[in-house]
């Protein structure tokens, strides 16, 4: 049985007061749910979060990870501090670094790896673009995206790891794909896995991410394939948050 995993992806968005509310609102709902709950803060607040959740059991997580393990690249963090400050999970390949930071499929497999070296779960972000839905191109988008992983490092990389699947369209954008949609894709994912190694296939975490809300957060968690979620507009209020993970 895979347990259900509601994580919060804050994106550019908090400060060291609103950050402190949010824990403390989050930290005191927790304990009448099943399901586990982390929250990807920006790196600067990650030492704080983690000091606020020691006792908690909401998980620290990045939203990012170098490449690169050390040495001249400015402006990066590595798996390595991620560890040091906490973090149990951290997102790669996430649309939104996708598209503004051009980040290719390699770039986004070598960090997964570098995650997977320092011992923090990724969570492989995944989708496709609305034009890609329109041209009927959804399940070799989403295939080439895990492939990446999977040609690259193998398919034991994905064990222990998390996959999100976050249809571009639906992000940010109030329109939700429909529990089916949503069923379809990740369905297609496990399918994708099993061809590999049935054992990873069926414990593969794979959360949805796209508009998620207290509104629309059951009927997609109740989809066979769907384990969780990948919150962004919605983790910003601590209720909101919590709500979808009651809904867990
Ligand atoms: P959203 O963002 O819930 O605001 O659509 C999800 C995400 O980008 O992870």
């Amino acid at each position: 049985m895979r347990k259900t995993l509601i994580a919060g992806n804050w994106k550019l968005n908090g400060s060291i007061s609103s950050i402190t509310e949010l824990v403390r609102g989050v930290s005191s709902g927790l304990q009448s749910l099943n399901c586990e709950m982390a929250v990807c803060a920006p790196y600067p607040y990650l030492q704080m979060v983690s000091e606020q959740l020691e006792s908690s059991r909401l998980k620290v997580a990045a939203q990012d990870v170098s490449e690169h393990d050390s040495g001249a690249f400015t402006g990066e963090v590595s798996a390595e501090m991620l560890l040091d400050f906490g973090c149990s999970y951290a997102l790669v390949g996430h649309s939104e670094r996708r598209s503004y930071h051009s980040e290719s499929d390699e770039q986004i497999a070598e960090k997964f790896n570098r995650l997977k070296l320092a011992g923090i779960v990724p969570i492989l972000c995944v989708g496709e673009t609305l034009a890609e839905r329109d041209e009927g191109i959804t399940q070799a988008v989403v295939s080439q995206q895990v492939l990446a992983v999977i040609e690259k490092f193998g398919i034991s990389a994905l064990s222990d790891s998390v996959i999100a699947y976050e249809p571009v369209w639906a992000i940010g954008t109030g329109r939700t794909a429909t529990p089916e949609q949503a069923q379809e894709v990740h369905s297609d994912i496990r399918t994708l896995l099993a061809s590999f190694d049935e054992n990873i296939a069926a414990k593969t975490q794979i959360l949805y991410g796209g508009s998620m809300n207290p509104g629309n957060a059951s009927s997609l968690l109740a989809m066979p394939d769907i384990d969780g979620g990948l919150i962004g507009g919605a983790s910003l209020k601590a209720d909101d948050f919590l709500a979808i993970g009651q809904a867990a």
